[in-house]
């Protein structure tokens, strides 16, 4: 598909919350369509090393010398700043979640639009598929994934309504899954051809929006990563270096913002015996979103909130 892999949100707003320093190390942990890569490297860095798990991403790469990609998870941030001999980094910018290019991916199986094998993993490696968990979780497991991960209100009827299903037939495609939490017949979905285009009820759109957000996430395990990197992140930034966040989901969000207020992941304010508060970090940015011109052109950015903050000396 030639369609544009990625756009990149609140551009602008990011690079200038990181302050990019010349000669200072950045990572982008989230490199995808490269775009905040190419301008954090427009504006002068250093050096920039930039992760991406999905190997889709490097027919971005960039050709500069200043610039090292990274095939990995971003959970091993460490490990992998240790390989490379770097101590401390100047930035670290994560937009999280997933790209264009997987929605628009009808073989990836991220949307609920196509007809197509229910996989959902940005690391095409990863052992564990979305169809695996849709027929080995329990149902009480389903439910409480589409609740925490999706807010779906209905979760618990969507889950009785995908074990029923897959009590007939293992869940095995997209359609397989939309019929099954819709409780439809697989042939009111429409002509289907793999990878050809749904029928969906618009009425349905949201609940089935969710409720792949669900599985994409848990399939990922997107929080866990989250947190082994923030923790990285945080022992690795250099004082007065930043950290800019892109977050697209409550959870994702409290997590980072508490995070972030905290410098722990269980968000727990330490104060000194004067009351005052301990924490490692001076917050720049509180969840500034996209302004209205930018979601006009680029509607996916509207979930966006930007999260910036400063390592204290
Ligand atoms: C929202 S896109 C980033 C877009 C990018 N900022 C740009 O300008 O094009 C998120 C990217 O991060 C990658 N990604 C998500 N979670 C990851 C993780 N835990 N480790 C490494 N890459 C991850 C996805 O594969 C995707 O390409």
């Amino acid at each position: 598909m030639d369609n544009v892999y990625h756009i990149p949100a609140m551009l602008n707003e990011t690079i200038e919350g990181l302050n990019i320093k010349p000669e200072g190390v950045y990572v982008d942990v989230t490199f995808g369509g490269g775009g905040h890569s190419r301008a954090i490297l427009e504006a002068g860095a250093g050096h920039l090393y930039s992760f991406d798990q999905d190997k889709d991403a490097l027919q971005n790469a960039i050709e500069d010398e200043r610039w090292t990609f990274v095939h990995s998870n971003f959970r091993y941030l460490r490990n992998w700043m240790d390989f490379y001999g770097v101590e401390q980094i100047d930035g670290l910018l994560a937009d999280l979640g997933v790209s264009f290019h997987h929605f628009d991916c009808p073989e990836r199986g991220f949307s609920f639009r196509f007809s197509a094998p229910l996989d959902m993993r940005m690391n095409q490696t990863a052992k564990r598929t979305a169809a695996d968990i849709v027929n080995g979780y329990s149902e009480e497991e389903l439910a409480q994934i589409l609740w925490l991960y999706g807010e779906l209100k209905n979760g618990r009827g969507i889950a009785r309504n995908i074990c029923r299903a897959r009590a007939q037939k293992p869940i095995e495609r997209t359609e397989d899954l939309v019929a099954a939490a819709l409780n439809v017949r697989l042939g009111s979905l429409g002509n289907l051809g793999n990878l050809g285009e749904l029928d969906i009820p618009t009425n349905a759109k949201k609940d089935l929006a969710r409720l792949f957000q669900a599985l994409r996430i848990e399939v990922n395990d997107e929080m866990g990563a989250l947190r082994e990197m923030l923790v990285a992140a945080r022992d690795l930034l250099k004082p007065g270096g930043r950290i800019a966040i892109l977050t697209y989901h409550s959870l994702e969000d409290r997590l980072v913002k508490n995070f972030l207020r905290s410098g722990n992941l269980e968000g727990e304010i330490e104060k000194d015996f004067y009351g005052n508060i301990l924490t490692p970090f001076t917050i720049l940015e509180k969840g500034r979103t996209a302004c209205a011109e930018e979601v006009e052109s680029n509607p996916r950015s509207r979930s966006a909130k930007l999260r910036v903050a400063e390592k204290k000396g």
